[in-house]
């Protein structure tokens, strides 16, 4: 398929100069809040570097919203590497983050150094997030000394449903909310470029907020983050298995695909599509030939 040509959606530049990890950084300075979403697949990481987002993220919650797993857990590097180099082949502006699975980097430096080296080999991306606090400083700290850029993810982390008995609000003690901005400030120092904070009071997401120097990517974490970050299907109305009350929808394409799918059913069923503007022609004097040919006596094939 063709590259889509600037001004294709919308009117908004489709591609501008790349941004780069230093700049998203210094945003947090200028007092810019960073916005990100998530991405799966080419036509919408298109859609979302169109619209100017400054991130996007190939969540492995498209285990979840593509792959019909009840969590992330069960998503693999391959699938990982798979959507994130369709990605990037549509985003040109957007910095880029590929988020490394569960199991991708639990067990060692060695095995995370592989796997996060592979998103940046063979899918593009220009940095990789991995969840956890104090437990993987030192992994952090072995991908950045390596080159690999690192963005953190405290608070509600979804590869530990299980252990949270369900997607729970995190950081609600005094306690938990002092381990949580801990253990921010302890990924800062291992060289995390930014830090997602997931579903903890408002209040606590502010308070790590303004004890990093790195931005802080909220989601169900309060306006005070430096930027906010949502999973594009619970944006666009795709994903409707369960609503977290973070997520805010901004269009309904669920709805809008079920009326247009409908449709063609129906027109399909009483013979309105496809009409003459969807049909190929053949001159007439070709069909014509067509027909004597196909009404002469069909000659038996010679035996030899
Ligand atoms: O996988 C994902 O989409 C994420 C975001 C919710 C931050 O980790």
């Amino acid at each position: 398929m063709a590259e889509q040509p600037a001004g294709a959606y919308g009117g908004v530049p489709a591609v501008q100069r790349k941004l780069t990890i230093p700049e998203i950084v210094g945003m947090k300075a200028e007092r810019k809040r960073i916005t990100t979403m998530t991405a799966y697949d080419v036509a919408f990481a298109r859609i979302v570097d169109a619209a100017g987002i400054d991130m996007i993220l190939v969540g492995d919650s498209l285990g979840m919203v593509l792959l019909g797993h009840a969590t992330t857990v069960p998503v693999t590097m391959d699938d990982m590497v798979r959507h994130a180099a369709a990605v990037s082949r549509g985003a040109k502006r957007a910095v880029l983050v590929g988020d490394m699975p569960f199991g991708s980097y639990q067990a060692g430096r060695e095995e995370a150094l592989r796997n996060a080296a592979r998103f940046l080999k063979e899918a593009g991306m220009d940095a990789v997030k991995l969840e956890g606090g104090h437990e993987v400083v030192d992994t952090v700290r072995a991908l950045v000394e390596n080159g690999i850029a690192v963005m953190g993810h405290v608070g509600l982390t979804p590869q530990r449903v299980a252990q949270f008995g369900g997607f729970k609000v995190q950081a609600r003690s005094a306690e938990a909310a002092r381990r949580l901005i801990d253990d921010c400030v302890a990924l800062q120092e291992a060289g995390c470029f930014s830090i997602v904070i997931e579903s903890v009071p408002a209040a606590v997401a502010a308070l790590a907020t303004e004890r990093l120097r790195i931005p802080a990517i909220g989601i169900g974490a309060g306006a005070d983050c430096d930027g906010q970050v949502l999973v594009l299907h619970d944006v666009l109305g795709l994903f409707g298995e369960f609503k977290p009350k973070f997520a805010k929808r901004y269009a309904d394409l669920g709805s809008a695909a079920l009326e247009a799918l409908q449709r063609f059913d129906r027109e399909v069923r009483d013979g309105t599509f496809p009409g003459a503007e969807h049909s190929f022609a053949i001159k007439d004097a070709e069909l014509a030939a067509l027909r004597r040919a196909l009404d002469e006596p069909v000659r038996p094939k010679k035996v030899s």
